[in-house]
């Protein structure tokens, strides 16, 4: 079987609102340990595949595998059960909390196996917020944070969970350039140091290309290309998509 050496299976995944078929068909693996950047245009179907993997929505059709195990039906917090953390595109905080509190609840409703007292869930806290350089501010309400300083509480809470398979959704977005390669680091030190296997949804092409070992690329709901960064950049079809077909015309009748 396939499945047996990855650590995610996607088959044939389609999700249909109304007459828009938001995930197409879209198939594709990812070993243990792998890096993976998954681009495409706005509108693509990036998160929807991430809310499709981790049970937030129902799938019009298709498969999920998790480390051989079928997961086509499971829920959210099933699957954070088993050791997949997600963050969100847009934050989803628990408000009148502090950033303490909110990562500590990510370490109190992680994988299974590992109950966790109260002190011991405030001492991984810390470090998550350690990790992502976040400690200074574990006492503020969310409410007081910028958006950078909210991804950056949405990955801690991630970490919290202790998870096999991260999926990060546009956690750069809104970084200046140096908080930028801090988070790329983060995240290499996250795959290579700790082991965790990495999907990363990113906007910034440096941040995707620099990084990632692999990259998906969606366009309408369809996986429209697979392969290495170098592959990615100089694939027709990824031009066109990014840059739109008149773009292409231009550059063809210029030569
Ligand atoms: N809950 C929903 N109901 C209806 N349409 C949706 C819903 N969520 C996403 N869409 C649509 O599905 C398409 C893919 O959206 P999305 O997955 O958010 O794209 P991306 O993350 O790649 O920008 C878009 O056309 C979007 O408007
Ligand atoms: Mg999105």
């Amino acid at each position: 079987m396939k499945e047996n050496n990855a650590e995610l299976v996607v088959k044939t995944l389609s999700k249909h609102f109304g007459a828009l078929r938001a995930v197409d068909e879209v198939s594709f693996e990812v070993k243990r340990g792998e890096l993976v950047g998954l681009i495409g245009p706005n509108g693509a179907g990036k998160t929807t595949l991430l809310n499709l993997i981790t049970g937030f929505l129902s799938k019009t059709k298709g498969e999920v595998f998790f480390q051989e195990r079928d997961i086509t039906s499971t829920t959210p917090d099933r699957v954070a059960k088993i050791g997949i953390a997600r963050t969100f595109q847009i934050t989803k905080p628990l408000v009148g909390m502090t950033v303490e509190e909110n990562v500590m609840a990510g370490a109190l409703f992680g994988r299974a196996g590992r109950p966790r007292s109260i002190e011991e869930a405030r001492k991984k806290a810390r470090e998550c917020l350690e990790l992502t350089g976040m400690l200074d501010k574990k006492d503020l309400s969310v409410g007081q944070l910028t958006i950078p300083d909210m991804k950056r509480l949405e990955l801690s809470r991630a970490m919290a969970t202790d998870p096999h398979l991260l999926l990060l959704d546009e956690v750069m977005a809104g970084l200046r350039p140096t908080e930028i390669d801090e988070a790329l680091s983060l995240i290499k030190k996250l795959n290579e140091t700790m082991n965790i296997t990495i999907i990363f949804i990113e906007h910034v092409m440096r941040a995707v290309m620099s990084i990632s070992q692999r990259i998906i690329v969606l366009d309408h709901g369809k996986k429209i290309a697979e392969g290495s960064p170098e592959d990615i950049a100089r694939n027709p079809l990824v031009i066109e998509a990014y840059l739109g077909k008149k773009y292409m015309e231009r550059r063809k009748s210029n030569g």
